[in-house]
């Protein structure tokens, strides 16, 4: 990828400006949708769609099952704008590029992001299909200094030291549960830690166990740095972890994790996972 890993301020603006002059809604909420959970794009009503390879500045996705386009429209009466398909570090993007939408979403206007991922399942009391609420996370790559915020601040988007201990909105988490449990979702809805690692590879029996030591309940490729992206630059955040499979932890299993038992879950509780993050979307209210 021969673009510059940052972008400045004024080159971020000149994307969200370039993509203003084209629609006529003005987007408050930003939806970012995981591996085999791009329909909640189609969700949208009065869609004006972009494919990424056309907006300025922006990485195209290369992965399986992420589509590559920015989708505006209006879910439940409330205008948004969807990221089908994200990017993710081990496609090769520095990590500013990958978290460059969230400051777009920012400049657009967005004051809340609900993202969605796949996830491996760590947590002993998980089932393939559970949608894990995410309250809190570990930055594993971050440890060794790869975070997006790396490199001179701009102290327009936010401030040099952003705070992490509130990165998942209390009340919108709350308000995930109360939503989940009133479609009924009760017996596979849960709470947890989610961990990042930089993949493509998944975890060795040794990894997992490891995290699982360290209090990891779910573990993925995504949502971390573009979560201390949209924080640094104060949007609220609520995430949302669909269990694909789960992490496999004895010797004995038999078991491997793979891309298409991930997106198979993804195709049998996506429907569930759509209404979820519509009727949350819903009932968001303006900052
Ligand atoms: Cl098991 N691991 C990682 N790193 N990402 C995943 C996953 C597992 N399942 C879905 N995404």
């Amino acid at each position: 990828v021969s673009t510059p890993s940052r972008l400045s301020y004024e080159d971020c603006k000149a994307t969200a400006d370039w993509l203003l002059a084209q629609i006529d809604m003005r987007p408050t909420v930003g939806i970012v949708c995981g591996s085999g959970l791009g329909g909640l794009a189609d969700l949208l009503k009065d869609q004006v769609a972009f494919n990424y390879k056309d907006i300025p500045n922006f990485p195209q996705s290369t992965v399986h099952g992420h589509a590559g386009r920015l989708v505006f429209g209006t879910m439940k009466g409330k205008p948004c704008v969807c990221m089908q398909g994200r990017f993710h570090l081990y496609e090769g993007y520095p990590i500013q590029r990958i978290t460059l939408p969230m400051r777009i979403f920012k400049l657009l206007g967005v004051q809340t992001v609900v993202i969605t991922n796949a996830a491996g399942g760590l947590n002993q009391d998980f089932k393939v299909g559970d949608i894990m609420i995410i309250k809190d996370h570990i930055n594993l790559p971050g440890f060794a200094g790869n975070n997006p915020l790396v490199g001179p601040n701009d102290e327009r988007f936010g401030v040099r030291f952003p705070c992490m201990s509130d990165a998942y909105d209390r009340d919108l988490q709350q308000l995930a549960m109360e939503v989940g449990q009133q479609l009924g979702y009760g017996d596979f809805l849960k709470e947890g830690v989610y961990c990042v690692l930089g993949g493509p590879s998944f975890e060795t029996i040794a990894e997992c166990r490891m995290l699982h030591l360290l209090g990891v309940d779910a573990v993925g490729m995504s949502t971390v740095h573009e979560v201390i992206v949209a924080r640094h630059c104060g949007m609220r955040v609520v995430a949302l972890s669909l269990i694909t499979n789960l992490a496999v932890m004895d010797y004995d299993s038999e078991e491997k994790a793979n891309h298409e038992e991930v997106l198979q879950t993804g195709k049998q509780r996506a429907e569930q996972m759509e209404r979820l993050v519509s009727s949350v979307v819903n009932r968001i209210e303006p900052n």
